[in-house]
């Protein structure tokens, strides 16, 4: 039987989710806060023999999914290779990206071939202006145009992430809906999440729940929201189907409700710093052992250590203030 990783809750973390930089072509307010972060520098960055190499530890102990974020993974040099080196790996069944779309118009026909079978993308909203304003400069088109890319080469499913915000792009839910019903994408409406400073001060000012979300799509469309059964297994959103129709409807009730019983992942910085939870400040410095010529043993054994330590959940609303020498944009959600 292949090893698992069992945590002292009881929850097996089949899930790996590996930031492969903390850079970003966009600078979302709630994600980067004004001024940016302190990147890390290149050479601290583990290369993607590095990365390879933890990962298939981490598939060796029953990973079986690895998604790979950033700050923005697409700008890192050849991503597509290092989707290739992974996807070899044994153990590795499934593969995915989060991104905000503004390369992939140019990569997404090489990702799915190279292995990425599946991609989330950040998309707040779909006006220009707004656009713009939330994202520090990006562009809407582009955007767009990756995400015909990403349904064309043949990812599936895509999934749109809306960061839902009070007073920012709260009006634009039906209209959003309705884009991602007629491209067949899935939607995901997240509740901003106090990470950060940028998090927290965009959680404070715009915050809205999901159960209001789902309130008003049952009233745009006219139809009741049929939950999908067993979704919740692979992630952190509890999703829905509008009558009988093909389209999942998701909220990521981050604040509102709590997941964290259900958690299955851990995450790995591009510097290598093992994130045991995303609410939670705690993290274990793998990259630093294996530079610091720690065999596979060795390697196998902080793993196991870490996942030991994982918290049972994290404190969001809860006057928690946990997070906060980390910053959003740096394991990309
Ligand atoms: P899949 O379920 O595999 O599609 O991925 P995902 O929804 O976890 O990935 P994605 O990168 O699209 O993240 C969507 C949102 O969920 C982001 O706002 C993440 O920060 C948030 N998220 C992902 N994992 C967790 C988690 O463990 N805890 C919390 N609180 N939020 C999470
Ligand atoms: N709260 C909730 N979601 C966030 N993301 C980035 N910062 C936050 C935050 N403070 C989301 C992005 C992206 C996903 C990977 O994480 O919108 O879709
Ligand atoms: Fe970049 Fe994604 Fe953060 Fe926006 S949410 S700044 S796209 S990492």
């Amino acid at each position: 039987m292949r090893e698992s990783l069992i945590d002292p809750f009881g929850r097996r973390i089949d899930y790996l989710r590996v930031s492969v930089t903390d850079r970003c072509n966009y600078r979302c307010f709630y994600c980067i806060p004004p001024g940016g972060v302190e990147a890390a520098a290149r050479s601290e960055f583990l290369s993607y023999e590095e990365l390879s190499r933890l990962i298939g530890l981490f598939a060796g102990l029953g990973v079986s999914k690895v998604r790979f974020t950033g700050g923005e993974p697409l700008i890192r040099r050849d991503m597509v290779e290092l989707v290739r080196q992974v996807a070899g790996l044994p153990g590795v069944r499934d593969l995915s990206l989060s991104t905000n779309a503004h390369l992939l118009e140019r990569f997404a026909g090489d990702l799915y071939r190279a292995g990425i079978q599946r991609v989330n993308i950040s998309l707040d909203t779909l006006d220009h202006a707004t656009f713009a304003r939330i994202t520090g400069g990006g562009d809407l088109e582009q955007v767009l145009r990756g995400i015909d890319a990403a349904l064309q080469a043949g990812m599936q499913p895509v999934k749109l992430n809306m960061v839902i915000m009070k007073g920012l792009n709260e009006h634009e839910i039906e209209r959003m809906l309705d884009f991602a019903l007629g491209r067949g994408a899935d939607l995901r409406f997240i509740e901003t999440m106090p990470v950060g400073r940028a998090g927290r001060q965009g959680s404070a000012a715009h915050y809205y729940p999901a159960d209001k979300v789902l309130e008003r799509i049952r009233d745009h469309c006219g139809k009741d929201l049929v939950p999908v059964k067993g979704s919740r297994g692979a992630g952190p959103a509890s999703y829905y189907q509008i009558g009988g129709g093909p389209v999942r409807i998701g909220v990521i009730s981050a604040i509102s409700r709590h997941f964290c019983k259900g958690c299955n992942r851990v995450r790995l910085t591009a510097r290598g710093d093992l994130v045991l939870c995303l609410g939670q400040e705690d993290t274990v410095p793998l990259g630093h052992g294996l530079r610091d010529g720690w065999n596979d043993e060795e390697l196998v054994q902080k793993i196991r250590e870490a996942i030991a330590r994982k918290p049972e959940r994290h404190q969001f609303g809860e006057g928690g203030d946990q997070v906060r020498f980390r910053d959003m944009s740096t394991i990309g959600g």
